[in-house]
């Protein structure tokens, strides 16, 4: 049986993994200082996939030009403490909290951290990303996350993983 990535499936996968614990989940928006290089992602990536196992967190970092969002999830703890650092990096601004809370299932397993600079996926799809990047940045509340986010980010985190 083949077996899709969708919503179903994500839902599946998150069954499957149930933590014992709430999981808490962050995302935000930011613009890097200056563009980042692949050898500035390399760094964080290699860095960070340890720090995050280490914490038990999980995500992924987006860059695409000035639009960068990063979602992280684990225990609250965990999520709060490693904000507190990325959020004074001197290497991006942080311009909104998109959202903040709890939620039953962790949606991002074994992604310690998944750093990708989307610029060369399909054009629909970081055009998408743009959409909804900056109707995140616009919104007055915050947005929630929906099963269709999930897929896209990971969709662009994969597609960014692929050789031209
Ligand atoms: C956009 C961005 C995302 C980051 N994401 C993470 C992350 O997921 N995990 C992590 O440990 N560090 C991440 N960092 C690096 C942290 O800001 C910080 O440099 C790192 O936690 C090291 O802090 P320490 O030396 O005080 O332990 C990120 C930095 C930037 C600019």
């Amino acid at each position: 049986m083949s077996f899709e990535i969708t919503g179903r499936g994500l839902l599946w996968e998150a069954i499957q993994q149930k933590e014992d614990y709430p999981i808490f989940r962050l995302t935000y928006l930011s613009k890097p200082v200056k563009p980042f290089t692949d050898a500035d992602l390399d760094d964080i990536e290699s860095k960070s996939v340890e720090a995050n196992n280490a914490r038990d967190v999980t995500g992924l970092l987006i860059v695409h030009g000035d639009r960068i969002l990063q979602m992280i999830e684990g225990r609250e703890k965990a999520v709060r403490e490693l904000y507190a650092k990325i959020e004074v990096d001197s290497r991006h601004t942080i311009t909104k909290m998109v959202s903040a809370a709890e939620d039953e299932e962790r949606f991002l397993m074994n992604w310690s951290m998944v750093v990708r600079d989307i610029t060369r996926v399909p054009t629909d799809l970081f055009e998408q990303y743009e959409k909804i990047f900056d109707a995140m940045q616009q919104s007055e509340k915050h947005t929630d996350i929906t099963i269709d986010h999930f897929e896209l980010f990971k969709a662009l985190s994969l597609l960014g993983a692929l050789p031209l």
